[in-house]
């Protein structure tokens, strides 16, 4: 059972209804995930014991059964990640920063927030497709291989970089950094609320950032705190 002191990582693990009430309420579950509710809340002036009744209603209704990713290979959710969270990035960048474009150019004098959000998406979103890179090209393939030699008792693979653990580390940094923009966008734009009256082009930026957001805590939550640690811990097994 959850409460004000458990983290709001562990609660997302342990309770995935509670992901859509964190989303709801704007509460970093992956990145910023490693405090406790108490404090999550506290930053966004919510009350703690609402939080926790609107996670336990949501657990009542009985959400459509999703993978347990906990138990399936890491290799299916590997391929899960690169079909789901990597091909939506790749989709929907291109998409976002045009929307950007249209944005600033008509309204960006009267609302310079919008310059700032455009060169945060830029910055971040170039950032990320290296990292997409990093992750299939190089850390991926590496898990994939780990987790069939631990299955055939054989040796352990020797990644040019020792230990699973450094490219982890660094995969861990790199989606804190795209989790620190997005929280700067979040408030930049008012928690992606469109000003009152704004065109259906304004609205529609908006809307694309918040899917943009809550698809990139889903995907590092995933990477985070499901298959980082099962990697580590295969790793460790076969010591
Ligand atoms: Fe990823
Ligand atoms: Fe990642």
């Amino acid at each position: 059972m959850s409460t004000p002191e458990t983290t709001v990582r562990d609660i997302a693990l342990e309770q995935p209804a509670a992901i859509r009430i964190f989303e709801k309420f704007g509460i970093d579950y992956c990145c910023g995930g490693r405090k406790a509710l108490a404090e999550a809340c506290e930053e966004r002036s919510l009350n703690v014991d609402a939080v926790l009744a609107a996670i336990a209603d949501a657990e009542e209704v009985h959400q459509p059964a999703s993978r347990d990713w906990a138990t399936a290979t890491l290799e299916d959710l590997c391929r899960h990640i690169v079909d789901k969270h990597h091909a939506f990035i790749r989709a929907e960048l291109p998409r976002l920063l045009q929307l950007a474009q249209k944005v600033v150019s008509r309204h960006g004098e009267s609302h310079p927030e919008l310059g700032q959000i455009q060169c945060l998406v830029e910055s971040t979103g170039e950032e990320l497709l290296q990292h997409l890179n990093k992750e299939e090209v190089v850390l991926f393939p590496y898990i994939a291989n780990l987790e069939r030699n631990v299955a055939n008792c054989g040796p352990q693979p020797l990644g040019c970089f020792g230990s699973v653990r450094n490219p982890i580390c660094m995969m861990i940094a790199e989606h804190d950094a795209a989790g620190e923009a997005f929280s700067e966008i979040r408030k930049l734009s008012q928690d992606f609320t469109p000003p009152e009256g704004a065109c259906p082009t304004y609205c529609g930026f908006y809307a694309a950032l918040a899917d943009f957001e809550r698809d990139l805590h889903r995907h590092v939550h995933l990477e985070n705190n499901v298959l980082f640690p099962r990697a580590i811990e295969m790793e460790e097994s076969c010591g």
